[in-house]
């Protein structure tokens, strides 16, 4: 970094420059961590995985809310075709300690260390808006590598973060200034990304498979409870579908990746909300099963029908239940489940809102040119048959072996 250069160095030609290679590994970032997603095993490191990718997509806000100031369109490519290949190959890690090492062990150190120098080296007052964005990116930038420090400690960097790192000092680093080595050859290790068929969950966990989308029969109140909080701690599973939708969706609105990421970490959170739940109950979240076949079943669809299948499938149809829920919570007073409830529905009601918005441009985007309306039906009803009956079924399974439980 060439911090020795006189302050003011940074000109409007190079910061708009500048911006556009921060938007786009901000960017490119979110799309990876979404496309991993459903790939990475660990619960801590999926829940944190919704949070770090919704703070990327606020990060690209602040970017793309500067750039739309200084230049037209907003979002273009960086122009620099070794850190497109830098961020297309970061996707490719071998497993998922590599992928988050590769992001946030080599490639978001040098970002945060590039903010920090352009804060130093832009003119003060004339970019005070970029300074401003850059202040607050920072603080998420800080944590994020803070959390990656702690949670791959026992991940020694390997061969994957190395060429990563070889391929970032190929492009010139971060700011494209520094000097320009030969692109790195790629390693064995190296994994062809591929888009997971199965959600994947650590060794604590047992899988469930069947009869995921079926209601117990007349459980008295606390079993009623319990299996409600049970549920949400299987929330992983709708954020799974919504960034498999991100990543299949790169040609949408950046307006559509941003409600998404937030649709993404909102059922995050809705998990984590289940799995505070359970721990304040004496409960250990590890030892409900997961509905894994869910996402297997949901992912067999285009993106736009999974949105459909999630958003006026799933979350138009929740809202009945949750209201049942707060009436039972007032009756007995739990303060606790009403409140979570309350901000459940209150993230639940903007999914819908996101979907009705959403849907129609989603189509287009995956080639469905039916009527908006008669498609939604269709799908609910589809929902209905495959998801609310519970049989989930999956493509080349008979339809005996998808009811084999019973
Ligand atoms: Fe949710
Ligand atoms: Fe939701």
């Amino acid at each position: 970094m060439q911090v020795l250069s006189p302050p003011e160095q940074i000109d409007f030609a190079h910061n708009k420059q500048l911006l556009n290679r921060y938007r786009f590994i901000e960017y490119e970032t979110l799309r990876i961590l979404a496309a991993w997603l459903p790939a990475t095993a660990r619960m801590e490191w999926k829940l944190a995985m919704g949070r770090l990718l919704w703070e990327d997509a606020q990060h690209v806000q602040h970017l793309y809310q500067r750039l739309r100031e200084i230049q037209t369109p907003a979002f273009r490519p960086p122009g620099d075709a070794a850190l497109e290949a830098l961020m297309a190959e970061a996707i490719h890690a071998p497993t998922d300690a590599d992928l988050l090492g590769g992001l946030f062990r080599v490639i978001k150190p040098a970002l945060a260390a590039t903010y920090g120098w352009h804060c130093d080296q832009t003119f003060a007052n004339p970019d005070a808006p970029t300074l401003y964005a850059f202040k607050h990116i920072l603080i998420d930038e800080e944590a994020q590598l803070a959390w990656a420090e702690e949670a791959l400690a026992e991940h020694p960097p390997g061969e994957w973060e190395a060429y990563i790192a070889d391929l970032l000092a190929a492009a010139g680093g971060v700011s494209g200034r520094e000097e320009r080595p030969p692109a790195p050859r790629r390693p064995a290790e190296r994994r062809q990304f591929e888009l997971a068929g199965e959600a994947a969950r650590d060794e604590r966990f047992e899988l469930v498979n069947r009869n995921a989308g079926q209601r117990v029969v007349d459980p008295d109140g606390e079993t009623q409870r319990l299996l409600d909080f049970e549920s949400y701690s299987q929330e992983m599973l709708a954020a799974e579908t919504v960034a498999v939708i991100i990543y299949l969706s790169p040609g949408m609105p950046w307006a559509f990746t941003y409600d998404s990421a937030r649709h993404c970490y909102d059922e995050t959170r809705h998990c984590k909300l289940g799995i505070e739940w359970l721990a304040h109950h004496g409960h250990d979240y590890t030892e409900v099963p997961q509905n894994t076949r869910i996402y297997a079943w949901r992912t067999q669809y285009d993106a736009a029908t999974q949105y459909c299948l999630l958003t006026m499938g799933n979350e138009t149809h929740a809202f009945p239940r949750r209201h049942e829920q707060m009436a039972d919570y007032a009756k007995t007073g739990d303060r606790l489940s009403a409140q979570y409830v309350s901000y459940d529905m209150a993230d639940e009601r903007q999914h819908v809102a996101f979907g009705h918005k959403w849907l129609p441009r989603l189509m287009e985007e995956h080639g469905i040119d039916r009527p908006v309306e008669a498609f939604v039906e269709e799908t609910v009803e589809l929902w209905k048959r495959e998801y609310s009956s519970g049989t989930l079924p999956l493509p080349g399974e008979s339809e005996a072996s998808a009811n084999g439980a019973h």
